[in-house]
C-alpha cells in the first residue's frame, strides 16, 4: 500500500514528506495505523549525524548506509492487521511503540532487563528484525529504513510484534504515544537508574521531553529536593509544575545552591538530559554530586566521542558512580502499563507535557521549535 511518512535523504536534510510503498505483515509482524507521534531529540540526532559512526567506526556502527530513513520512534496506534504466529496483539488492539524490541526470550529479557533486549542491535538499519528484509521502499523500489524498527512518522507502519505493547482500549492514544520513549525513559533514568531514595536531592539537567520526566520521576520517588536545570526560562517555569523544588540556568549556577540545601553534602544524583550530551558536561555534573553518589548519563552524545572531562581520583576516593541508560533502565511491556496506571490515577502529568500538535507536513516546523526550545514535547497528530 501507499503511505504517507517524513523522510531523511542524508544528513543535515530536512524531513521530506512523500508517498513511500509498505508492505503487508509478514510472519510475526503486524501492521499498526498510527494515531501520534512523538517529536523526540534522538530523531534530531539522525539529521546532525549524532547517530551516525564516523568512518573509521562505520564497520562496527551504523552510518551514511541509514539513508534513506523514515523518523519517529516515540508513538502510539492501532493495530488493523496481523501476520501469522502473531501472540501478543489483535486486530483493533491500541499499542504503544517500544524503541527497543523486546524478544521476551534472550538472555536480558530473560533477566527482567527487556531495555536490553539481544533485538536491540538491530534497531538502526538493516531490514526487519523478524527476517531482516525490508517492508518500506522508497517510490523507486529502494529499501527504506526505519528509525529504531519504528519510523513512526508514517500514517501507516509494518512491525515486528517485539516492537508493540498493547494498552487498555479506554487510555487516550496522545498519553500512549508520549510514555514510548520520553515519559519512560526520563522517568525510570530516575527512579531505576539513579535509584532516587525518599530524602534525596536529585539535580536533572536539561528538561525537555525525556528530562522532564526525569523531573516526575525523582519527585513521586520522594526526593526532598529536585533541582531542575536549563537554560531556557519556559522549561524552568514549567519543571516548577511537575515536581522541582528549586531551578537553575546552568550547573555551575547550581553548585552553590545545591551545597546550601544539602549542608554541604551535595546531590545523591544528577541525571544528564541535555539534547546533545558531551564530554565537558560529565565533571561539572560530578561536582554536584556528593560521595557515593551516581550520575546518569541519559542523553545521547556524538556517536564518535570518546573524550571525557572526568577527575579520576576524585571518582575513585568519593566512590561516584557514572552511569548509562536505556529506556530508564525499565522493560517496556511492563514499564508502559505502569506509567498509563499512574497518568490515569492522577499520580503522572502527561496532557501537561504536550505544548504544540502539529500535522505530519508541519514537521520541520516541530523539530524548528524543539530546537528553538519552544517546546516540552511537540507531537504529530495523524487523521
Ligand atoms: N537513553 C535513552 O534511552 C534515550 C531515550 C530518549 C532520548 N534520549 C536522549 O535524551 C536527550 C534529551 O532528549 P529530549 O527529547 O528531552 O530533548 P529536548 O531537545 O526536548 O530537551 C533538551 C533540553 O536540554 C536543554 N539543554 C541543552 N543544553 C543544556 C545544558 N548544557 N544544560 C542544561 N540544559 C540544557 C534544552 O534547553 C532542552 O530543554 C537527547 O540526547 C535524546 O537523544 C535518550
Ligand atoms: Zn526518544
Ligand atoms: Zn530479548
Amino acid at each position: 500500500m501507499k503511505v504517507k511518512a517524513a523522510v531523511l535523504h542524508g544528513l543535515g536534510e530536512r524531513w521530506n514528506v512523500e508517498e513511500v510503498e509498505l508492505d503487508p505483515p509478514g510472519p510475526g509482524e503486524v501492521l499498526v495505523k498510527t494515531a501520534f507521534a512523538g517529536l523526540c531529540h534522538s530523531d534530531e540526532h539522525l539529521v546532525t549525524g549524532d547517530l551516525f559512526a564516523p568512518p573509521e567506526l562505520e564497520a562496527i556502527l551504523p552510518g551514511n548506509s541509514l539513508f534513506p530513513i523514515i523518523g519517529g520512534h516515540e508513538g502510539s496506534g492501532v493495530v488493523t492487521e496481523v501476520g501469522d504466529g502473531v501472540t501478543n496483539v489483535s486486530v483493533g488492539d491500541h499499542v504503544s511503540c517500544s524503541f527497543v524490541p523486546a524478544c521476551g526470550s534472550c538472555p536480558s529479557c530473560a533477566k527482567g532487563r527487556q531495555n536490553l533486549c539481544d533485538l536491540g542491535a538491530r534497531t538502526m538499519g538493516g531490514g526487519m528484525i523478524t527476517d531482516g528484509t525490508y517492508r518500506t521502499h522508497v517510490a523507486d523500489g529502494r529499501p527504506l529504513n526505519k528509525m529504531a524498527q519504528l519510523g513512526t512518522f508514517s500514517e501507516y507502519m509494518t512491525l515486528s510484534q517485539h516492537s508493540v505493547v498493547r494498552v487498555e482500549p479506554d487510555l487516550p492514544l496522545e498519553a500512549t504515544c508520549l510514555v514510548s520513549c520520553g515519559v519512560a525513559t526520563g522517568f525510570g533514568s530516575a527512579t531505576e537508574r539513579a535509584d532516587v531514595r525518599p530524602g534525596d536531592t536529585v539535580v536533572v539537567v536539561g528538561c525537555g521531553g525525556v528530562g522532564m520526566n526525569a523531573v516526575q520521576g525523582a519527585a513521586a520517588a520522594g526526593a526532598s529536593h529536585v533541582i531542575a536545570v536549563d537554560p531556557v526560562d519556559f522549561k524552568r517555569e514549567t519543571a516548577m509544575n511537575m515536581g522541582a523544588t528549586a531551578t537553575a540556568a546552568a550547573m555551575d549556577e547550581a553548585l552553590g545552591m545545591v551545597n546550601d540545601i544539602t549542608w554541604g553534602r551535595m546531590a545523591d544524583s544528577v541525571i544528564l538530559t541535555p539534547g546533545v550530551l558531551t564530554g565537558d558536561l560529565v565533571q561539572p555534573a560530578m561536582d554536584l554530586t556528593a560521595k557515593g553518589g551516581t550520575v546518569v548519563a541519559t542523553a545521547l552524545a556524538p556517536m564518535g566521542q570518546e573524550d571525557v572531562k572526568l577527575n579520576l581520583t576524585r571518582l575513585t576516593l568519593s566512590q561516584k558512580e557514572l552511569r548509562g541508560t536505556m529506556f530508564g533502565s525499565a522493560s517496556p511491556n511492563a514499564r508502559i502499563p505502569e506509567l498509563l496506571r499512574m497518568y490515569q490515577t492522577g499520580k503522572l502529568k502527561l496532557d501537561e507535557l504536550i505544548t504544540r500538535r502539529y500535522s505530519l507536513d508541519e514537521i520541520n516546523q516541530g523539530f524548528d521549535d524543539m530546537n528553538a526550545g519552544l517546546n516540552i514535547r511537540g507531537v504529530i497528530q495523524f487523521d
